[in-house]
């Protein structure tokens, strides 16, 4: 099980060094993926999602708030003590061709990590061997034809399957995927999503989906539960079908709208588009973080921020003062 709760963070803004202006990249976020569970997190660009994957997987720091994993709070460990943890959550990026050496063969990639772990369990140069044999099979990849390759000499659908068996090697509690499909073949996406589903089933390892759609993260964690992210901040959390097919932050219902409804199979709702009214000029931005473009917002959204919470006959999280469930998600037509 591994849970955040209130996690901070900001960065300096990129560019002049002169520029002392802040990014809030995250804003209080919580958490929580159980043992082989799955989770997703969806929003727009720049809205922290990778930032928040990078801090759950131990390759960035926080400044506010507490990570645990397996009832281990890692603010109680100095840095070293906390390498095992989170070593053991691994993220898989979207680009596999830059997150493989080109000048090493799939064998060298895969045998780096393996030796480290011979060393500390005590096995020998026969047991990499296999063990090699044993990741690739279990991506899909035959490994007598793959472990003598070269990174170019593969299909960036295959170069994904090499990364995520390089993860497999120690053994991972939970896979953080970011946005992992997203610069491959789309003959090739769907394959990689049902490897990824798969391992989950058969591995019992944990799957943490980066995404900014929808489909995606209903696909690969269908049973298991969706964060919708604005601005850094969780907006709407909940099981990923209630979220998806009744969603009440105004925010989700746009970004659900805009999805094409499949024609011949699906009928829009009778309330197909939440229109973003754009950035509304004459708000400040205290309040709610989406005020300025939500076309719902009164007098108090601009003054108060909704924290997430629950309110009554809502089953998700949800941070707006005004939930309210509207039709705008297409559903599958009678007698399809
Ligand atoms: N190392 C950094 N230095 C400065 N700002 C950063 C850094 N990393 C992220 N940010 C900023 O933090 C915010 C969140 O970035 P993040 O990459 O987490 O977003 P994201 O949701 O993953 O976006 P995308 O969908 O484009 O990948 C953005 O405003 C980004 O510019
Ligand atoms: S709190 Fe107000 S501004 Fe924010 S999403 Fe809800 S209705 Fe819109
Ligand atoms: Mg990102």
């Amino acid at each position: 099980m591994i849970t955040g709760t209130g996690i901070v963070k900001t960065f300096k803004q990129r560019g002049n060094v002169l520029d002392k202006r802040e990014v809030r990249a995250l804003r209080g976020v919580d958490f929580s993926i159980p043992k082989g569970g799955a989770a997703s997190f969806i929003g727009e660009s720049g809205c922290g999602k990778t930032t928040l994957g990078r801090i759950i997987a131990g390759l960035e720091t926080h400044d506010e708030g507490e990570i645990v994993i397996d009832d281990v709070a890692m603010s109680s460990l100095k840095p070293k003590a906390r390498q095992p943890y989170f070593r053991r959550i691994q993220m898989i990026h979207q680009d596999p061709y830059s997150a493989l050496n080109p000048t090493r063969t799939i064998f060298q990639t895969l045998q780096a990590p393996l030796r480290l772990r011979a060393r500390q369990t005590g096995r020998d140069g026969k047991w990499i061997d296999e063990r090699a044999s044993e990741v690739l099979s279990l991506v899909g990849l035959d490994p007598g034809s793959v472990l003598g390759r070269y990174p170019h000499q593969l299909s960036g659908g295959m170069r994904q399957r090499v990364v995520i068996a390089r993860a497999l090697t120690v053994d991972p509690e939970m896979l953080v995927a970011d946005e992992a499909v997203s610069m491959i073949d789309v003959s090739l996406r769907l394959g990689i999503l049902a490897l990824l589903k798969d391992l989950r089933e058969r591995l019992g390892v944990a799957v943490l989906f980066i995404t900014h759609d929808v489909a995606t993260a209903r696909y690969i964690g269908d049973d298991g539960d969706l964060y919708v992210i604005y601005r850094g901040q969780v907006i709407e959390h909940g099981k990923v079908d209630t979220v998806i097919s009744d969603p009440v932050h105004p925010y989700t219902q746009s970004l659900l709208s805009a999805i094409p409804v499949l024609h011949g199979l699906e009928q829009p709702g009778t309330q197909p588009v939440v229109p973003l009214s754009g950035l509304d000029e004459s708000l400040s931005d205290g309040g709610c973080l989406f005020a300025r473009r939500c076309p719902f917002h009164t007098e108090r959204c601009t003054s108060e921020l909704p924290a997430l919470g629950r309110s009554e006959g809502v089953p998700q999280e949800h941070a707006c003062f005004y939930p309210e469930r509207r039709d705008v998600v297409a559903r599958p037509m009678s007698g399809v």
